[in-house]
């Protein structure tokens, strides 16, 4: 069978998607498999027995990161590598990341099936912790597998209940004390779900992705007093609330004033002690800012940064905001890049160049690896929601560009 007649077999890709989503499956319709939770822990149960059917062997490091690996006919030669994570948000969908590695597996049992063999072996990756929603740092294993994140620091996060990556490692037998190594590779590519509208606003089946935009996360406390909701007059009160009050509007307008292509979201607003009768003693919210330009971004964190001290400061309350993660934006390797362009267009397959809004583990390995992404349509460019959904025939498209980049990548010997 030649190259260029090889396809995968999307109906096996659908069911296999269908069977993961069913781990940590919730009412509506979505996935919850938190980081290293019992339900991520399932989920790579699941693939690892697939990846033995497939005749794969499988490995995980000390950071939990998982490789399912396909010989190569030059086993000491670098690896071709694809993947994503499996772990998903707390409303997380079907698709997001799960496609990327399941898209994987259905390359390596396609070259399978056609007894295809290749110079160069080919690793699918499940990334531990890319979500960063249990766990503080988003991208955390592939982070820790460039070297850009210390195992040490990865191993000590802690969730909200303060169990640590490291204890949960452990209680599922990974070999956290092992030092972290990293396999030769020769190029990377990750397949996902576009997780915005652009794709299917324009109407095209595959996004040929060049880059990411700069991202960071922010924690701001607030410091107040806790007071009786009665007695306590208005202006003899130490309230966190009236910094809230005043710096979601001064932040908002931060990202109007850099232009369509800003993004803030503040995803966690918490107070202590939490009762509607007492006047909250501590305020903490979170910030997510992003922007594919790097001054319009950097000029959107310095604004927000202004804006918290200034207002803690004009309060007279203690306080703080920390940027607890950040990742620069990235430019993809422009031959990997065209390998996918090469791929889609052998397929026919109309295409749109563009930057991910997203973050993905494909940013950390692009520090170590020529690495590009391709993105297919997901319906309305919703994601981290359950009703996350996408067309099968568009992630048989994307598996299917996938399989060709792969391919010549990793040169077919027979
Ligand atoms: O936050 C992100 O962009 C990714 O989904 N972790
Ligand atoms: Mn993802
Ligand atoms: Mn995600």
């Amino acid at each position: 069978m030649l190259s260029d007649e090889v396809e995968v077999d999307g109906e096996r890709l659908w069911s296999r998607l269908m069977s993961m989503a069913g781990i940590g499956a919730t009412a509506n319709g979505g996935c919850n498999r938190q980081a290293l939770t019992d339900a991520d822990m399932a989920g790579r149960r699941l693939l690892t027995r697939w990846a033995g059917e497939v005749g794969c062997q499988v490995r995980v490091d000390a950071i939990g990161n998982l490789f399912v690996r396909r010989a190569g006919r030059e086993e000491a030669s670098p690896v071709v590598m694809t993947g994503s994570h499996l772990d998903t948000q707390p409303t997380g969908g079907k698709f997001d990341g799960v496609f990327g590695v399941l898209a994987g597996l259905e390359v390596l049992e396609t070259l399978q099936d056609a007894g295809i063999a290749t110079r160069h072996p080919i690793e699918v990756a499940v990334w531990c912790n890319e979500e960063g929603c249990r766990f503080p740092m988003a991208m955390m294993g592939s982070a820790v597998w460039a070297g850009t994140l210390p195992l040490d620091t990865a191993l000590a996060l802690a969730d909200r209940a303060g169990v640590t990556v490291r204890e949960e490692l452990r209680r599922f037998g990974v070999p956290t004390q092992l030092p972290m190594t990293r396999q030769p590779v020769k190029a990377a590519l990750e397949v996902h779900i576009e997780q915005g509208p652009v794709l299917e606003q324009r109407a095209k089946r595959i996004g040929v992705v060049t880059g990411v935009q700069h991202m960071s996360r922010h924690e701001i406390i607030v410091e107040g007093q806790e007071a009786h909701a009665g007695p306590t007059p208005m202006k003899l009160r130490r309230d966190p609330i009236r910094v809230l009050a005043e710096v979601l509007p001064a932040l908002y307008g931060a990202a109007r004033e850099r232009g369509e292509e800003a993004r803030l979201t503040v995803g966690i607003i918490e107070t202590s002690p939490g009762s509607p009768n007492t006047v909250p003693g501590r305020l903490r919210f979170t910030v997510d800012l992003r922007h594919p330009e790097e001054h319009e971004y950097s000029a959107l964190r310095i604004e927000a940064e202004r804006v918290v001290r200034s207002a803690l400061q004009r309060h007279g309350l203690g306080g703080q905001i920390r940027c607890v993660w950040e990742a620069p934006g990235v430019t993809f390797d422009a031959a990997c890049v065209a390998a996918v362009r090469e791929a889609t267009a052998a397929l026919g397959l109309d295409a749109l160049d563009m930057v991910s809004g997203a973050g993905h583990d494909s940013c950390n390995v692009a520090a170590v690896v020529p690495t590009a992404m391709i993105f297919v349509p997901c319906a309305g460019g919703l994601s981290h929601n359950e009703a996350e959904s996408a067309a099968p025939a568009d992630l048989e498209a994307g598996a299917n560009v996938l399989l060709r980049t792969l391919l010549s990548l990793a040169v077919r010997v027979a």
